[in-house]
């Protein structure tokens, strides 16, 4: 595919960058009455308001061009057909396959939907057996814990969903272990019963380090404190879809729930990696995530570009991060209950858009992935706010909402709501005035999208995750990368492996750079007060 940078509706983007960055976003509402419904996005209990962006009616049709001339609806279709997209790797990229509903073919046919109904059946049974007390551990204890053992992809969207449905929280207690501090591991035994405690091993590859590591930790936790010669069959369950590395751990692979090579890591809450999930929700409002993702699947699908949530959503970006330069995104959700989004989409945007080389090889002449942050509203207006009003980087805003409270949650909506809105409007229309010190002015027409939903239930969740997994994959169609798979990870991995004897015994020193000699030189010293 021709570079970006070389095709004609993006060069008119760019030699457009000084007159869209001085548009006035605020008098595109004064022309526009109607702005708000034209610039916005609502399916079932979901809305995408991006009249805050610095678009006028031609520009978006200029970006909507950028969308065709890249082909992003043939790159979808193939992607949902079942296509090897991830060329790097040779895989098909299947994540929507897992939320499509029992006895529907979806989009890559029929062998692939029985598969993943055969194993989604094998979970729901397999957690409701738990559940129940059915299923107990070793030496005959109902489940009360489950720590699940995994990192990043394995990890981050586990974590993100039980936060945000906690009030649905029926189960076992769920306990993340996911870094080699120790840290989350010794909070996790303090707290476990060992005798009525499941442990996940939740690895792709069943080769990650961390994970394999902690796997070791705990098996051996239980080996000491649970009196059965069972404890490991009964009470270590391994997810993974390498299943000759699970009988390296001791554990047996016919008793493993698999995973599949064309689900990526980041992309898998909805496959066995959410297993924790399920057993900390149930069976019913697991089933609801999956059907408010395939419900967003099809509306990726079917809509027409220009009423396509995720198309608009990246196409706001790619003006932003790449016609505007501008290098970071804040996602800013206002619950609590949302308070692990920005960790999660860090992994899914920025594992799958930090490339600076193309489908094809070539090295990428404009700027991919921005950098992905963010905190809770209202709290991030005491934190960073500063900086997203009167600094001197534009950083685009992801305004999240939740209308109605789900299960009691007190608090003031109305001081929240208020807040949400304000902070848009804020950014939007700044604030002037020659009577004003130039310390208080506020430059504003700095752009936001907001997503309200009606609440956070399951199936809005589940819409608003594969929203940003669209989000991520138009994204990377429009700039022609891959954005499934992740090769920049294996460097440090592979230098970390060759340190550890030089930090353990100090030995070999000079064979690395004087910075980390002398690193490791200081860090031994220490250690050893
Ligand atoms: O960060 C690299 C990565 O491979 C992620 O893509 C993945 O989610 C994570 O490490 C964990 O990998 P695994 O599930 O294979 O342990």
């Amino acid at each position: 595919m021709k570079p970006l940078e070389q095709t004609p509706e993006y060069q008119a983007l760019a030699a457009s960058r000084s007159a869209i960055e001085a548009q006035s976003i605020s008098a595109l509402f004064a022309d526009d009455p109607a702005r708000f419904d034209e610039f916005s996005i609502d399916i079932d209990g979901l809305l995408l308001d991006y009249s805050k962006q610095p678009l006028t009616r031609d520009l978006r049709d200029q970006l909507l061009a950028l969308a065709v001339a890249r082909d992003v609806e043939g790159k979808r279709d193939a992607m949902l057909a079942g296509e090897a997209i991830n060329a790097s790797e040779g895989r098909s990229v299947l994540h929507t396959a897992l939320r499509v509903p029992d006895g529907n073919d979806g989009w890559a046919g029929r062998a692939i939907a029985r598969e993943v109904e055969q194993t989604r059946k094998a979970m729901l049974a397999l957690a409701e057996a738990i559940r129940s007390g059915e299923r107990t551990g070793a030496t005959g204890k109902p489940i009360r814990h489950v720590i699940n053992i995994g990192i990043g992809g394995s990890d981050l969207g586990p974590r993100l969903v039980l936060e945000a449905l906690s009030p649905l929280a029926d189960g076992p207690q769920v306990h993340f272990l996911a870094n080699v501090d120790g840290v989350e591991l010794e909070q996790a035994m303090a707290v476990c019963d060992p005798e009525a405690t499941l442990v996940l091993v939740v690895s792709k590859s069943f080769g990650t380090v961390e994970t394999m590591a902690n796997a070791h930790e705990v098996m051996a936790w239980l080996r000491r404190r649970v009196p059965s010669d069972a404890v490991l069959e009964q009470q270590v369950l391994a997810i993974t879809s390498n299943l000759d590395r699970v009988r390296e751990l001791g554990l047996d692979p016919a008793l493993a729930l698999p995973m599949w090579d064309w689900v990526g890591g980041r992309y898998s809450l909805w496959s066995a990696v959410g297993f924790a999930i399920l057993l900390g929700i149930g069976g019913q409002a697991f089933t609801a995530l999956l059907a408010g993702a395939h419900a967003m699947d099809r509306h990726f699908a079917e809509a027409p570009l220009a009423r396509n949530m995720p198309v608009m959503m990246a196409l706001c970006a790619v003006l932003n991060g790449t016609v505007l330069g501008r290098r970071s995104q804040a996602v800013v959700p206002y619950t609590e209950r949302l308070g692990k989004l920005s960790a999660y989409l860090q992994q899914l945007v920025m594992e799958s858009n930090g490339k600076s080389v193309s489908v094809d090889g070539e090295p990428i002449a404009h700027p991919t992935s921005p950098v992905i942050w963010g905190q809770t509203g209202t709290p991030g207006q005491h934190a960073f706010f500063q900086a997203l009003h009167q600094g001197s980087d534009v950083v685009p805003v992801d305004f999240i909402g939740v209308a109605r409270a789900v299960a009691g949650e007190k608090g003031d909506p109305l001081e929240l709501t208020a807040n949400l809105f304000a902070q848009s409007q804020a950014l939007m229309q700044g604030r002037h005035g020659e009577h004003l010190p130039a310390a208080r002015l506020c430059p504003g027409n700095r752009p936001s999208n907001t997503l309200l939903l009606d609440a956070l239930t399951p199936e809005r969740l589940g819409a608003l995750i594969a929203l940003y997994e669209h989000r991520t994959f138009v994204e990377a169609a429009i700039w022609g990368i891959n954005a499934f798979d992740q090769f920049g990870v294996e460097l440090g991995k592979g230098l970390a492996a060759d340190l550890k004897p030089l930090i353990a015994d100090g030995s070999g020193l000079e064979t690395v750079d004087a910075s980390t000699a002398g690193l490791i030189s200081r860090y031994r010293a220490w250690r050893r007060r």
